[in-house]
């Protein structure tokens, strides 16, 4: 057994000699003086606070020392790692402060630029014409009704009585999708008109139907100042008991005066439809000149070419063939319906001269329509 240490002298100790303790607390002062970020700093406080620091180290050598010399050496330690540790706390603190300082001027955000420099989009003069149509005749309590733009050829020809012989389901017009085998033979196009609606809000709905069904259209027409292949339709569709020609005209003057003005008028010309009978072509008086331009060479007119009207589309009472095909029986119900394209009461309305305009996209042809969201 060995005979207690008497003759241990703690100023032996290398750790703790008081010199050593005090180059630790200045190499750490130093370093912590020395950081010049916050992260520099964490790396400086692991290497002076943490426990493989060498101040963590002497601490460990005091449990080794006798007990007389313990107090002293563990006042030594103890004072050298308060200091330290306030000197950390207190760059700490500094360094945030930079820190907050620095955020306040890079993180600014300066209210006072502009923000609008991005225009906002607006509505197409096509979409707000339509919907405008359509509000006139919501408003009297008609249904808006919308349905597929590819179609089968059921719905596009046959139950609006254009037979398999008819020339609008040729080559000339229509578009045809092309079947599984790559022939024409799928039995569906695109649709040529928005009247397939017509025959599926008569299937869909319950009578009585007053239904109004915009759309997109498509035809094998080359684009041009006058023609487009996708343009756009406004349709309506009335069917009821009792329902006359009178309903009809009546309902075309009240859409061209909520249009285009209290005194316009409305006047039909015989034509043909395999869906209507009798059918008519249906003009509007020209609201440009009001019919004054006609056989008076002074005042010509562009926009009706002094004709004093201005063909809208076709219109008549519904072919009691169609109400057949869809199950609505004739001898109690008829109905009747007009159909427009809206790019060309676009083209009127407004002088529109070239069709082309309309699908270009260029804002400086909408912009004058203003912006309607
Ligand atoms: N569907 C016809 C067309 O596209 C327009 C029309 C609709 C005519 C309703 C008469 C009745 O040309």
């Amino acid at each position: 057994m060995s005979a207690p240490n008497k003759s241990y002298d703690p100023v032996e100790v290398e750790a703790l000699k008081p010199e050593e303790i005090e180059r630790m607390q200045g190499e750490a002062l130093a370093a912590f003086a020395a950081a010049s970020s916050l992260d520099a700093l964490h790396e400086a406080k692991v290497a002076h606070t943490g426990p493989a620091s060498p101040l963590a180290l002497a601490n460990r050598e005091i449990g080794a020392l006798p007990p007389h010399a313990k107090a002293e050496a563990g006042k030594r330690v103890g004072m050298a790692r308060g200091a330290v540790n306030k000197a950390l706390a207190a760059r700490q603190g500094e360094l945030e402060a930079e820190r907050d300082a620095r955020v306040l001027v890079e993180e600014d955000v300066d209210v006072t630029l502009p923000h609008d420099r991005v225009p906002a989009g607006a509505r197409h003069p096509l979409t707000t014409l339509s919907e405008r149509i359509e509000d006139v005749f919501v408003a009297m309590g008609y249904e808006v009704a919308e349905g597929p733009e590819i179609e089968a050829e059921w719905f596009n020809f046959d139950a609006l009585n254009i037979g398999p012989d008819h020339p609008a389901r040729g080559e000339a017009d229509t578009f045809f999708v092309e079947g599984p085998d790559g022939t024409g033979e799928s039995g569906v196009v695109l649709r040529t008109h928005t009247s397939p609606v017509q025959i599926r809000s008569l299937l869909d709905r319950e009578l009585p139907v007053y239904v109004i069904c915009p759309g997109r259209v498509y035809r094998t027409d080359e684009l041009d100042a006058t023609h487009t292949p996708v343009f756009h339709q406004v349709e309506l569709l009335a069917v009821d008991e009792g329902l006359t020609m009178a309903d009809l005209k009546g309902t075309l003057d009240h859409m061209v005066q909520s249009l285009f003005g209290e005194d316009m008028k409305t006047r039909l010309r015989p034509n043909f439809f395999p869906f209507t009978e009798p059918s008519a072509e249906m003009d509007m008086v020209c609201y440009v000149c009001r019919g004054e331009s006609v056989g008076n060479p002074d005042r010509p007119c562009r926009t009706c070419s002094s004709e004093g009207w201005i063909e809208l589309g076709g219109c008549g009472m519904v072919n009691p063939r169609v109400l057949a095909a869809c199950g609505v029986d004739p001898e109690k119900y008829s109905g009747f319906a007009f159909g427009f394209g809206i790019e060309r009461m676009l083209m009127f309305r407004h002088n529109v001269e070239d069709m082309r305009d309309m699908v270009e996209g260029d804002v400086r042809f909408t912009r004058p329509f203003g912006m309607e969201i």
